[in-house]
């Protein structure tokens, strides 16, 4: 068996800003009700025609060449995101073609706002196998198509942006390597956060447009308390499992849905809060990207470091969770 390590990373947010100023002239709400109780003072906006595999290509290519590698080296693609650019084909072979390297393995993967941890979980098990050497893991997401700017309980959160990383191979030797990953799925728990219309079972007509059906519904109190609940837990075990302990942990990268949700994970943990990485003021809550983001931004200003022990713990739609724990 062979180990992977995280060989570069990058991210990308669209310039545009929906601040909590703008989104007073939408909804009833107020900047400062906003971020007391989620921490955000603005989101990014894609925009108009631009796709999820052009915020992920964008990712792409800063990750590739913090990696110090070309295109040419990536042995399969995996895109994490709820909201691809069409629904067939993939984002994932949209990105393909895009980084122009026809002929790998591409595929989108669907695990909500966990989808990078389990991304990254699969890429691991891939490398560790020897099938693959080198691989892409995107978390990409346009949220503001599915976001309705008439709910005030989740048009305040939610923003478009993407993050990247190469995992790789780690040489005999070599002190960066995952360590593990932990991933679950509480399905019984779905009807907390919904986008009802769309799919199979009840595809778009002009009368679930006119409900609002195609956007996305959630119970805020009740993902809060889960959230808080599941990636205590996640962290907990990722830690049993390699033996270790939260002091061991130079850094905590969590899916970035609340500052609330954060610190309070953090206090469950016993963990100290100035060493969670916590980027959602100017981002929102981005889904998949939001773990690829935070880490990137991390890694670009020199606070996690080459040799650091690092834990991503996520949660998302499902609901799903997951966490990673390595030596970057
Ligand atoms: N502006 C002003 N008031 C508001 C707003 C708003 N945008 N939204 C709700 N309120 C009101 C409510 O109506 C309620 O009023 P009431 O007391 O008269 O009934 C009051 O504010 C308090 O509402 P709560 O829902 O209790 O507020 P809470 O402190 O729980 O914060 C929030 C709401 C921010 C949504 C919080 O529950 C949360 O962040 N939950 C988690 C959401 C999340 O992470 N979702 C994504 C997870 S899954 C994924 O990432 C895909």
């Amino acid at each position: 068996m062979y180990k992977a390590k995280i060989r570069g990373t990058g991210s990308y947010l669209p310039e545009t800003l929906l601040t909590n100023k703008d989104l007073e002239k939408l909804v009833e709400t107020n900047d400062d009700w906003i971020y007391e109780r989620t921490g955000i003072r603005a989101r990014r906006m894609a925009s108009p025609g631009v796709g999820t595999s052009d915020l992920g290509f964008e990712a792409a290519k800063k990750a590739l060449e913090s990696a110090g590698m070309s295109a040419k080296e990536i042995d399969l693609i995996i895109l994490a995101t709820v909201v691809a650019d069409q629904p067939v084909p993939t984002a994932s072979c949209m990105l393909q073609e895009k980084l122009e390297i026809s002929g790998v393995p591409a595929f989108d993967l669907g695990a909500a706002c966990t989808g990078f941890v389990y991304g990254c979980a699969v890429a691991d098990q891939f490398i560790r196998t020897g099938m693959y050497k080198n691989i892409l893991v995107v978390g990409a997401e346009v949220l503001s198509r599915i976001v309705n700017y008439k709910d005030r309980e989740t048009c305040i959160l939610f923003g478009d942006g993407a993050g990247a990383a190469i995992l790789s191979r780690a040489e005999p030797g070599e002190a960066s390597e995952i360590f593990s990953s932990h991933l679950q799925a509480e399905g019984q728990l779905r009807e907390l956060f919904e986008i009802h219309a769309g799919g199979t079972k009840m595809p778009n007509t002009p009368e679930t447009l006119a409900q609002g059906l195609n956007f996305m519904k959630m119970k805020g109190r009740e993902i809060f308390k889960n959230a808080v609940r599941t990636m205590g837990r996640c962290c907990e075990e990722v830690l049993q499992q390699n033996k270790m302990t939260a002091d061991q942990v130079k850094w905590v990268v969590p899916h970035q849905a609340n500052t609330r949700i954060i610190e309070a994970v953090a206090k469950q943990i016993n963990f100290p809060v100035d060493r969670v990485i916590n980027v959602i003021e100017t981002m929102g809550n981005t889904s998949a990207a939001t773990i690829p983001v935070a880490f990137d931004t991390a890694v670009r200003d020199g606070r996690i470091q080459r040799g650091d022990v690092v834990m991503f713990v996520a949660f998302g739609a499902g609901l799903t969770s997951g966490s990673m724990l390595f030596r970057y």
